[in-house]
């Protein structure tokens, strides 16, 4: 066992760009990492596995820590700058986080198929019975193209300046899911035409072709609004976006709430609306393949306290 006495690591969240609601009926969907993040620092302590200080204040957090960590002997700091409960990943970055960060206290470093084997376990314990795709963006980093039951596939992108603007409601994504199911088929239509635009926006993407993926986000706000996931402050949302310049917005996720993101080239009107009118926003890139020295894991040497 290495001699080191505390590790820090981090993962990022995700956003899914295109194609959410969709991808349930195996249409594709495109989501991508972003430079936001859960970091997850880890002690050596004296006596029970505990947290030692949190910015996230949830019942689930001890369990899914007992996942992975032993019942003794360590403290755990966690710092997320991602908005809880958005669809935005936090949990799935806190997994990938902790599976980093201990492998980094054990001196050694965690590839992606151990975050994403042992983060899964992880968020479970959030999320019940996810389809994983969080906590593997968040692995992977960068964009992927996503089909059910197939492997995420990494897809390249140039560079995507995103405004991320927060309802501050939390979707209840089950409902949702629920809610669209019950409409169909006379929503068949608009989820074809979803799955079709996603496969448009692949080489959209990969050019950085901002007005393009503008149109697109809008046309899927569009479908997204027409199969009843939207919400009036969604739309109040997508619209200030789009007063301010973005070249397109929409709901990124379940829906009813959430985030909603804007494409723009100069995200600083599009800010200082959202500023003016009190909402939570905040810029985001998108890049793909992603930089791995993005995602750094550090450990400091030094005899253990006796646990
Ligand atoms: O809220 P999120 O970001 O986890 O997104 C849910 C995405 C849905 O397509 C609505 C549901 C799903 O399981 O794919």
């Amino acid at each position: 066992m290495s001699r080191r006495r505390a590790a820090e690591a981090r993962a990022p969240g995700k956003l899914i760009l295109f194609g959410e609601h969709a991808v349930v009926y195996g249409h594709p969907a495109v989501a991508a990492a972003v430079d936001r993040h859960t970091t997850v620092r880890l002690e050596r302590i004296a006596g029970p596995t505990r947290l030692l200080s949190a910015t996230v204040d949830d019942a689930r957090l001890l369990p899914a820590l007992a996942t992975v960590l032993p019942p003794r002997g360590i403290g755990v700091h966690l710092h997320t700058t991602l908005p809880v409960g958005r669809g935005m990943g936090s949990s799935a970055a806190l997994a990938v986080a902790l599976v980093r960060a201990l492998a980094a206290l054990e001196g050694r470093r965690a590839d992606v198929e151990e975050c994403v084997r042992r983060g899964f376990d992880i968020e479970r314990i959030f999320h019940g019975t996810p389809s994983g795709l969080d906590h593997t963006v968040s692995a992977l980093g960068g964009a992927v193209r996503y089909v059910r039951g197939q492997p995420p596939a990494p897809i390249p992108v140039a560079v995507l300046p995103l405004v991320v603007l927060d309802t501050e409601i939390a979707g209840d994504t089950d409902a949702l899911v629920a809610g669209v199911r019950a409409r169909r088929p006379a929503v068949d239509a608009d989820l074809a035409a979803i799955g079709a635009l996603v496969d448009a926006m692949v080489p959209a993407l990969a050019r950085g072709d901002l007005a393009t993926i503008g149109a697109g986000m809008n046309e899927n706000q569009q479908r997204l609004r027409r199969i009843g996931v939207s919400s009036d402050a969604v739309d109040a949302l997508v619209d200030l976006a789009r007063r301010a310049g973005a070249a397109g917005a929409k709901l990124a996720g379940a829906g009813g709430g959430g985030v909603v993101i804007a494409v723009a080239p100069d995200p600083a009107p599009v800010l200082a609306a959202a500023a003016r009118r009190g909402v939570p926003a905040f810029a985001v890139e998108i890049r793909s393949p992603r930089d791995p020295a993005d995602d750094p894991a550090t450990g400091t040497e030094g005899p253990a306290p006796p646990g």
